[in-house]
C-alpha cells in the first residue's frame, strides 16, 4: 500500500467510526467485559427488551427464534442472543439435586445422564459445609460439561410447615443452617466457572396456589426467618443470580417488589448479580423491570412488547431498562457460553456417583438404635425386606427437582451387595406389585405420589393369619416407608404426614412376628419431608433416615447399616408429635381440594377448607424449634437430633466477648466410644431478659469434627458478631442487640445441651436497615 492509499484508508476508518458511534443502532461493537456500556448504547430499544426476556419454552416464540433447540435439550430456559453485537445465548437448567436435562435425544446415539445427588434436606442433615461444597463442585462440573451456564439451584425456602411439597429441595426450618448450606452449595457449583440461582426469593413456602398466593408476613419474621438465609448466602457466596418467586408478599408479587429486589437485596445486602423470575409470566412486566427484576423467564414476546410500550409511553424510564440490561450483559460475559468453552458432554459420572454415595452416607440420620442393634455385620445374615420402596427406591422428588439419572440402586441390590441374604419371595412380591402399580398408573395417566408400599396386606379378603411374614426364615426385618412429593402441590396430613392404615398394619404385623422370636425390626424412612413418628417408633428397634438420597442412596443406607459409615447426620428440622403442633399448621392449606397445577390431585373429603389466595404467617418468628423450645412443647425428635455408633464428650468451653463485638468460642470434643466417628456441634444462644421477646434458644453457629478415632479430640472454634445476635425491632425498623448476659450453649441437639458459658454485652447495639426498605405494608 502506498502512502496516499494508506491515508485514504485511515481517513475512511476514522470517518466510519465517527458515523457509527453517533448513529446508535448502526454501531456494531462486539460484547466484551470491558465495553458493556458501549454495547448498551449501540442497542436498539427492541434489542434491549429482547435481552430482558428469556428464550421461551419452544423453538420460536412469537416469531423470534431463540436458538434454544440448538442449545441443551431439556434445559429449563435460556437467554436470547443478538448476533450483531456478539451476544450469545446462554443456558439455564434445573435443579437442586442434579442437572435436569434430556438424557436421550432424537437422532443422537449418545446419552446425557446426570448424577442424582442427595436432596437439599439430606445435605443440610450433614451439618457439614465442606462436604456440601465438595459435592456441589462435582455437580457444577456436570453443569459445565453438559454446556449449561447457570444451575437453577439451590432452593432455600424455609421449612415453615412439614407439608410443603417442595421441602425436599430446601434445607431447614432454621435460617442460619439454610443460609450456610446454600452458601456452601453456591461456592461448590460456582468453582467451576458456572452460575447458580438461589431460589425462590422469597416466601414460596407452600405449593398450593403458589402462583397467586399472597404471603402476609410481619417484618420481624421476614427479616429474621424468611430473608435471613438469603442474606447469609448472598453475603457469603456471591451467587451469580437470584430467582424471584411466583407468589406475592404483602400484596405485591415478589418479582415486582422493589423493596425486596432492590432496596433489601442490592442496596442493603450488596447483591451485584442478576435477578430472574421463576417460570411464569405476570401481567405487569414494566413494574418488574422497574423493581429490579432483570430477566423474565421463561420469556415471552408479550413481555417484550410490554416493555417497549412502557418506554414509549413514558411509564418506564429507559434508565431503569438500561440498568437491567447492564446486569444481564455482566452476567453473560461471565458464562462459559460467552467464553466459547467447548464442553465435553462427558462428565465423569462414575466418579460423581462415588461423591453422591459419600455425601449421602455422611448425612444420613440415625433416629433410633435401641440396645445398639446397629450396626449389623452382613455376613450370613438373612433379611426380610418390606415395602414398595425396597425395589422402587425414591432417589429424589418430582417436578423441576427431578434428575434424569442413568440408574437408581435399590435396597435389594444394595443389601445384597453388602453381603446380606434376602428372602426372594418377598422381593418378588414387591417387584410384581410395583410393576402392576406402574401399569395401572400408566393406564389412568396419573402420577404416583405416595408409596404406601404394602398392597397384599391391604387386601381384606386375605386373612391376617395367612400372611406369611417370613419371620422364621430370617434373622431380622427391614421395613422401608416411602414418600414422594414435589413441585405443584403440597402433601396431605392424612395418609402422608400420618402413616396410612396399611403401613401401620404392616409395621405392627412385622413387629409382632419378629419380636415374638426375639428378632429385630429396622425401619428406613425414604421420605422427602417430615412424617409422624411418635405413635409407631417404639415398634422399631432402629430407624434410619436417608431422606431421598439420590441414585446411590440405598448403598449409603447399607453403609450405615453395616457400620462402614458411622452415622453423623442430624435433623435440620423438628419432628413434631402431631402435625397440628406446628403453629403454622392452622394456617396451612392441608388436604386442600383447590390447587392450580398440573401435578395437583383432588384431595380427600374432609379437606381443611381455607382460602388459598393468601396465607397469614400469624406465628411470626415462632417457626420450628423456636416455638417448641420456648413453649415447652414435646416433640418426637428435636431439631439437631441424630445418633452415632460412638459417644462424644464436650470439654469446658471458652467463650469471650470479642473486641469487635459479639463473641468467640471454642470447645474440644472427644470421641469416647469404640468406633471412629464425627460429631456436629451446635451453638445456641439464650439472650438476656429486658430486650425484645426472643426464642429460648437460637442456633448461632455450628461445626463438625473430622473423623475422630476412639480417644481422639478436636477443638472447634466459632465466631459470632453483634449483628448476628440481633433481632429485628419492627417499631423502630432496625436490628438491635440488647445489652446484658448472653448464655452460649454447646449442644449435640437442641434438647441435649452439653456445656454452657456466658459473656456480656455492655451497651445496646443497633443496626439500621435501608431507609427506604418497606417490606410489611
Ligand atoms: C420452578 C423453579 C424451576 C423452574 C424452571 C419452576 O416451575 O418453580 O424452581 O427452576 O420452574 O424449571
Amino acid at each position: 500500500m502506498n502512502t496516499e492509499s494508506f491515508f485514504r484508508t485511515a481517513l475512511f476508518s476514522v470517518v466510519s467510526a465517527l458515523v457509527l458511534s453517533t448513529s446508535g443502532a448502526m454501531a456494531q461493537p462486539k460484547l466484551s467485559p470491558d465495553n458493556i456500556d458501549e454495547v448498551i448504547k449501540a442497542m436498539t430499544l427492541d434489542e434491549k427488551a429482547t435481552i430482558c426476556i428469556g428464550g421461551g419454552r419452544a423453538v420460536t416464540t412469537g416469531g423470534v427464534s431463540t436458538g434454544i433447540t440448538d442449545l441443551v435439550k431439556g434445559a429449563a430456559g435460556s437467554t436470547r442472543k443478538i448476533e450483531r453485537l456478539g451476544i450469545p445465548n446462554t443456558v439455564l437448567a434445573d435443579g437442586p439435586a442434579g442437572l435436569r436435562i434430556d438424557p436421550t435425544r432424537e437422532g443422537d446415539t449418545k446419552t446425557y445422564y446426570a448424577t442424582a445427588f442427595p436432596i437439599g434436606t439430606l445435605l443440610a442433615s450433614s451439618w457439614d459445609t465442606s462436604l456440601v461444597e465438595q459435592m456441589t463442585a462435582a455437580l457444577g462440573n456436570e453443569v459445565l460439561e453438559y454446556g449449561v451456564d447457570v444451575l437453577l439451584a439451590p432452593g432455600q425456602n424455609i421449612h415453615r410447615n412439614p407439608l410443603n411439597g417442595r421441602n425436599y429441595e430446601y434445607f431447614s426450618e432454621d435460617p442460619l443452617l439454610s443460609g450456610k448450606m446454600a452458601a456452601a452449595y453456591v461456592r461448590g457449583v460456582q468453582s467451576n466457572g458456572v452460575g447458580t440461582s438461589i431460589k425462590h426469593y422469597a416466601l414460596n413456602n407452600q405449593e398450593t396456589n403458589r402462583n397467586e398466593n399472597d404471603a402476609i408476613v410481619g417484618e420481624r419474621a421476614l427479616r429474621e426467618i424468611y430473608l435471613k438465609n438469603f442474606e447469609i448466602t448472598v453475603k457469603e457466596s456471591h451467587p451469580w443470580t437470584v430467582m424471584s418467586s411466583y407468589n406475592k408478599l404483602n400484596g405485591d408479587y415478589t418479582q415486582q417488589s422493589k423493596d425486596l429486589l432492590t432496596t433489601v437485596l442490592r442496596d442493603e445486602w450488596g447483591f451485584d448479580g442478576m435477578v430472574m423470575t421463576d417460570w411464569g409470566n405476570k401481567a405487569d412486566t414494566p413494574k418488574a423491570v422497574w423493581a429490579g427484576n432483570d430477566l423474565m423467564e421463561p420469556g415471552n414476546v408479550v413481555e417484550k412488547e410490554r416493555i417497549i410500550a412502557a418506554i414509549q409511553n413514558g411509564t418506564l424510564s429507559e434508565a431503569d431498562l438500561d440498568r437491567n440490561v447492564k446486569r444481564i450483559l455482566e452476567y453473560i460475559v461471565k458464562t462459559p457460553s460467552f467464553k466459547g468453552y467447548k464442553h465435553s458432554d462427558k462428565p465423569d459420572l462414575k466418579a460423581h456417583a462415588e461423591v453422591a454415595r459419600k455425601a449421602a452416607g455422611e448425612s444420613i440420620v440415625l433416629l433410633r438404635n435401641e440396645g445398639g442393634v446397629l450396626p449389623i455385620e452382613a455376613k450370613g445374615q438373612k433379611v426380610a425386606l418390606y415395602g414398595e420402596s425396597i425395589v422402587d427406591f425414591v432417589a429424589g422428588g418430582t417436578g423441576s427437582g427431578t434428575v434424569n439419572k442413568a440408574y437408581c440402586v435399590n435396597m435389594v441390590e444394595a443389601l445384597t451387595d453388602a453381603g446380606f441374604k434376602l428372602a426372594p419371595s418377598i422381593v418378588g412380591f414387591y417387584d410384581e406389585y410395583v410393576k402392576y402399580n406402574d401399569a395401572v398408573l400408566a393406564l389412568s395417566g396419573t402420577q404416583r405420589t405416595y408409596r404406601y408400599g404394602i398392597s397384599k396386606f391391604d387386601d381384606p379378603s386375605v386373612p391376617r393369619s395367612a400372611i406369611d411374614l417370613h419371620a422364621n426364615n430370617n434373622d431380622f426385618a427391614v421395613v422401608v416407608l416411602g414418600r414422594i412429593s414435589g413441585e405443584g402441590s403440597d402433601r396431605n396430613m392424612d395418609n402422608d404426614f400420618n402413616l396410612t392404615d396399611i403401613e401401620r398394619q404392616l409395621l405392627s404385623d412385622v413387629h409382632s412376628a419378629f419380636h415374638a422370636l426375639g428378632k429385630k425390626v429396622i425401619v428406613v424412612l425414604n421420605i422427602g419431608g417430615v412424617i409422624e413418628t411418635n405413635s409407631w417408633k417404639r415398634m422399631a428397634d432402629a430407624i434410619i433416615l436417608p431422606w431421598l438420597p439420590g441414585q446411590e442412596g440405598a448403598n449409603a443406607v447399607a453403609d450405615v447399616m453395616t457400620g462402614k459409615v458411622n452415622p453423623s447426620g442430624k435433623l435440620p428440622m423438628s419432628f413434631p408429635i402431631d402435625f397440628m403442633d406446628h403453629p403454622s399448621s392452622s394456617d396451612f392449606p392441608y388436604n386442600q381440594v383447590k390447587t392450580n397445577t398440573p401435578f395437583g390431585t383432588a384431595r380427600a373429603a374432609g379437606s381443611h377448607e381455607k382460602d388459598v389466595d393468601y396465607t397469614e404467617y400469624n406465628e411470626g418468628i415462632w417457626v420450628g424449634y423456636r416455638y417448641f423450645e420456648t413453649n415447652g412443647t414435646e416433640v418426637s425428635y428435636p431439631f439437631g437430633f441424630g445418633l452415632s455408633y460412638t459417644e462424644f464428650t464436650y470439654s469446658a468451653p471458652v467463650v469471650k466477648a470479642s473486641p469487635e463485638g459479639g463473641f468467640t468460642a471454642s470447645i474440644t470434643v472427644r470421641n469416647n466410644g469404640k468406633a471412629a466417628g464425627k460429631e456436629a456441634v451446635q451453638v445456641y444462644v439464650h439472650a438476656p431478659e429486658g430486650g425484645m421477646e426472643k426464642p429460648a434458644l437460637e442456633l448461632k453457629a455450628f461445626g463438625k469434627t473430622r473423623l475422630l478415632q476412639p480417644g481422639e479430640s478436636q477443638t472447634l472454634s466459632f465466631k459470632v458478631s453483634d449483628y448476628e445476635l440481633a433481632s429485628f425491632n419492627e417499631q423502630v425498623s432496625r436490628w438491635e442487640t440488647a445489652p446484658g448476659t448472653y448464655t452460649v450453649h454447646f449442644a449435640s441437639n437442641v434438647r441435649d445441651i452439653r456445656q454452657s458459658a456466658s459473656f456480656k454485652i455492655a451497651k445496646m447495639k443497633t443496626f439500621p436497615v435501608h431507609e427506604k426498605a418497606c417490606l410489611a405494608k
